[in-house]
Order: structure tokens, then sequence, then C-alpha cells
């Protein structure tokens, strides 16, 4: 029998993980990008869950070790969104009878806005993929990846889109899975800040309106064409006012203790505009490269002046999504 890897072993060097082992990152992604909720969607450069797995004889995913995180995170197969969607690739695709050991790297904080529970669910859908021998296509890795982040946060694919594709994208059909990518401005700059609270996402799609107004829905819509205009027109001044959230965002940004101030502080300094990433609680702001550290700086200021321990962040857009790393 196999031995089981300790978190010992995980946090070891690469030689805990020999030949039979297959490595896969998947990165964070930003969620909605301000008008587009549960359809936009971009995957952040630098930042992401690391997933290993290789085969075992029992036809059973089984999680050895999560490690990284800032709270404990379920090994139980049945609730982890890695675990889940390689299941589902086992199930589906897979003829034969071999099973899955698991080891997760968690590079994002859970609860935090930026995609963690998605980023596991796409790395053990392709790492599943890869050590069946399996050539899945982007949509299938999506429908895999789709079972974990439903089992734990809800229907939405705006985060698993970007982090299977990479770049900015839009789930043109949740149902079909037909995602487009959008193009990506060269010297656009992501600025996340990570303030020291949790919130989950589940809970914060619970307290949405179920319906919203006509004129709401106008807006909203305006918005997020010109938003996408403004990527195709490399245009970021254009962004600032497109990055509005009539929806999600005035029921939302309650809940979060430092959100107003971060949001306000970046445009002040001069962001390209600002929201909440995904469901929260990091805030996002678009910059570009001149800009950025100055925007960091106004939303370190906001944690500073307030006394606690927020992280403030610059990101490229990661252009190449979940891949294999080992
Ligand atoms: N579109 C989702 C939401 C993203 O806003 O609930 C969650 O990360």
């Amino acid at each position: 029998m196999m031995r089981r890897l300790t978190m010992m072993d995980v946090q070891g060097a690469d030689e805990k993980f020999p030949g039979d082992w297959i490595g896969v990152f998947a990165p964070g992604t930003v969620g909605n990008l301000g008008p587009g909720f549960d359809v936009l969607g971009l995957a952040l450069n630098g930042i992401g869950d690391e997933i290993r797995v290789r085969r075992t004889s029992e036809r059973v995913v089984r999680i050895a070790a999560v490690s990284g995180v800032d709270s404990p995170l379920p090994t139980d197969p049945l609730r982890n969104t890695a675990s889940i969607a390689a299941r589902y690739v086992l199930d589906t695709f897979s003829t034969g009878n071999s099973g899955l050991e698991m080891v997760i790297h968690k590079g994002l904080p859970i609860s935090s806005g930026l995609g963690g529970s998605a980023a596991s669910a796409c790395g053990g859908a392709l790492a599943a993929a890869e050590a069946m021998g399996l050539a899945l296509d982007k949509r299938q890795l999506i429908e895999a990846a789709l079972q974990g982040e439903v089992a734990v946060a809800g229907r939405h694919v705006d985060n698993i889109a970007p982090c299977i594709y990479g770049g900015i994208t839009m789930v043109h059909d949740a149902e079909t899975l037909d995602i487009i990518s959008l193009p990506v401005p060269e010297s656009l700059r992501i600025v996340i800040a990570m303030p020291p609270e949790k919130l989950n996402t589940r809970e914060a799609r619970a307290i949405l309106k179920r319906e919203i107004d006509l004129p709401t829905a106008v807006m909203q819509w305006a918005h997020m064409g010109a938003l996408i205009s403004a990527l195709y027109e490399k245009k970021l001044t254009r962004l600032r006012d497109a990055t509005v959230d009539l929806v999600a965002e005035p029921l939302r940004m309650p809940l979060l203790t430092y959100g107003r101030e971060l949001k306000t502080a970046a445009l002040e300094a001069g962001a390209y505009g600002s929201s909440i990433s995904g469901a929260g609680p990091a805030i996002f702001a678009f910059a570009d490269v001149d800009n950025a550290s100055i925007v960091r700086k106004a939303m370190e200021d906001v944690f500073h002046r307030r006394g606690v321990s927020g992280k403030v962040y610059i990101f490229e857009v990661d252009t190449r999504g979940t891949r294999r790393i080992t």
C-alpha cells in the first residue's frame, strides 16, 4: 500500500514529488469586473493554487494533504472543489479502474473574492485529465470544474472561465458553456486590496435580489457594453465610467468593513474604475503600468489609517490559464 503524504511532505522540496506525480497550476481570478455579474472575469498573473495528483489502483479520489491555507479546508473529497472536479472527470470521461491521490497547495486565501474555489476546481479537473491521459477540451474542463464550484459556492462560471482560458473572458452562455475571450490591453494592471476579513460566496449570493427594475438593468448592460468596448479600443480611461455595478455592489458593499474606503481611495488616486472582486471582500481597481503603484499606495494607506493588516498587490492579467507545471 502507498504511504499517505503528510503536511511535512507537502511543504518539502520538489523531490517529494517524484516522476509519477503530475502538477497543475490554476490562477486566481476576479469575477464580475463591476457590471458583468456572473459574466465577466479575468485571471491574475502570479497567484493561484497548485494541485498535484498521482494515479492509484483504487477507483477513488483521496486528498492526502492541503497546505498553504489560512484556515482549514476540507480534506473530505466530497467537500473540496478540487476532488469533486477530479471525481467528475473520472466518472464522466475515464473508463479505467484507476483513482487518484491528490495534494493541494492553496496560494489563494479562501473566501477572499479571488476565485479560490474555482482555482482548486480547475486545477483538480486538469490534473485528473492529465493523470488519466485524457485530452479534454476547455469546455469539458469547465464542465468538470463547475461541479466543484456548484457544490461549495453556487452555480457561476465567471471565475472558472478565465481560470481555464486565462485572460479576460465573457460567459456568453452558462448552460452551453460558450465562453468568449476578450482583448487584454498590454498596459492594464489590476490592483487588489485584500482586507483582513472573509465573506462566504454562497451567503453573498443569497442576499442578492432575484429581480431588478428595468432602468437599473438598462444602465447595467450599457456599462458592460462600454467596458467591453474599452477593452477592444484599448482605452483604459473609458474603463473608469464603465466599471459600475448597480446590481450586486450596492447590496454587498455594506457587508464589507473597508470596501467603500478602498474603492474611494483607488478612484481618488486615479484608478480606471474599482469594484468588489467577485463576491468580496477583496476590492479590485483597474490601473495602468504608470499609475498602479500610486493606486496601491492609496489603498495601503486605508489599511494603515485603520490599523489593520490588509495587503495590496499589483497584478498583470494571466494569459495562460490553468496549466501543467510538472
Ligand atoms: N459572480 C460571482 C458572484 C463571483 O458575484 O457571486 C463569485 O466569486
